[in-house]
């Protein structure tokens, strides 16, 4: 099998790229900016004919696309909305489209921002989308396209993503924000408003890539379980063993809106692949105790 991944220094095109390595498959790795060190080409996706000539010319069995433009609160500002636009749908449903085209698998990443956040049930796969922020309707776009394009290609919908990669890149994630808050010891706040699944970037590439094996169409996956932020952030406190205790149920004033139950119902996951992913307190605990700082 030839897998070509598309933001290969991701957190999660990070894993997908260390388990195929390890695996021993036949893998090309391209990120924006590209690493010699660790063996990512660069390719900017938004270059469609850069896409259309890698795909022609390695000829993957199926691709990965980890790419996006993922700061939601960027997205809100002017040159944020082009970028979101540009990056996550039109190059998103171009390249569904040259897979397809190619008979090409395309595994596409999306979010549970595409929902507004007023069900007071998780959202399933046929929840009718609603995205309330720039981000999120930039990500539907490239959904529709992906879908659109064809019935094999397999969206994952995913939230709360956090893995190794975002240390290293330094733009974070929730995880890390709260532990530097956290070590930083000075008074922040967290909100009980929003809820969501966390998704460890490992255990969700390890899952897809099994996953990709088998059918198209959309299926939300994460770690099991639901919290709050404030939940969550006073788990990992616990965890770490900090004495401090610097956060308050708070505030979060940011550019985007962002859905208030962003609970992703993992039901068709639990049918379709083949093994399920950990509750989240496991996973979490997990890359607390082998994460490695930059
Ligand atoms: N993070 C979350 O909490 C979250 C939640 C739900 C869904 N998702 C979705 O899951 C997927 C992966 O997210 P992530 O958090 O792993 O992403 P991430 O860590 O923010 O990494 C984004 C990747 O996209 C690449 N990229 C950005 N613009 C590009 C362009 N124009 N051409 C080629 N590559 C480009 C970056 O390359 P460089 O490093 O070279 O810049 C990087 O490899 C995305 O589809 C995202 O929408 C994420």
């Amino acid at each position: 099998m030839r897998n070509l991944i598309l933001g290969a220094s991701g957190q999660i095109g990070t894993e997908i790229h260390r388990i195929l390595s390890k695996n021993g498959e036949d893998v090309v790795a391209t990120s924006l900016s590209g690493s010699s060190k660790r063996k990512i080409g660069a390719l900017d996706i938004t270059e469609f004919s850069s896409v259309e000539k890698i795909i022609a010319e390695y000829k993957p069995d199926i691709v990965f696309n980890a790419a996006a433009f993922t700061m939601a609160d960027q997205a809100e500002s002017p040159d944020g909305i082009r970028q979101a636009l540009l990056i996550n749908a039109a190059a998103g449903t171009f390249l569904a489209k040259c897979c397809a085209r190619r008979c090409v698998k395309l595994v596409h990443f999306s979010s549970s921002y595409v929902f507004d956040g007023r069900l007071d049930r998780p959202y399933c796969e046929k929840d009718h989308p609603n995205p309330i922020s720039v981000y999120g309707s930039s990500k539907l776009a490239g959904d529709i396209g992906v879908l659109n394009a064809s019935d094999r290609h397999l969206l994952i919908r995913t939230c709360g993503v956090y893995g190794q990669a975002a240390i290293e890149r330094g733009n974070g994630s929730f995880v890390e924000a709260i532990l530097r808050k956290i070590e930083s010891g000075i008074d922040f706040g967290v909100i009980t408003t929003q809820k969501s699944n966390l998704a460890y970037a490992a255990d969700v590439a390890e899952a897809v890539i099994d996953l990709a094996k088998g059918g198209g169409g959309i299926v939300n996956f994460a770690n099991s379980g639901c919290a709050t932020w404030f939940d969550f952030a006073s788990w990992i406190r616990k965890e770490i063993g900090s004495g401090a205790y610097p956060f308050q149920i708070g505030h979060y004033n940011s550019a985007a809106a962002r859905p208030c139950n962003g609970e992703l119902d993992l039901s068709r996951a639990a049918i379709v692949a083949p093994h399920q992913l950990r509750p989240w307190q496991d996973a979490l605990a997990d890359y607390l105790a082998n994460r490695k700082r930059a």
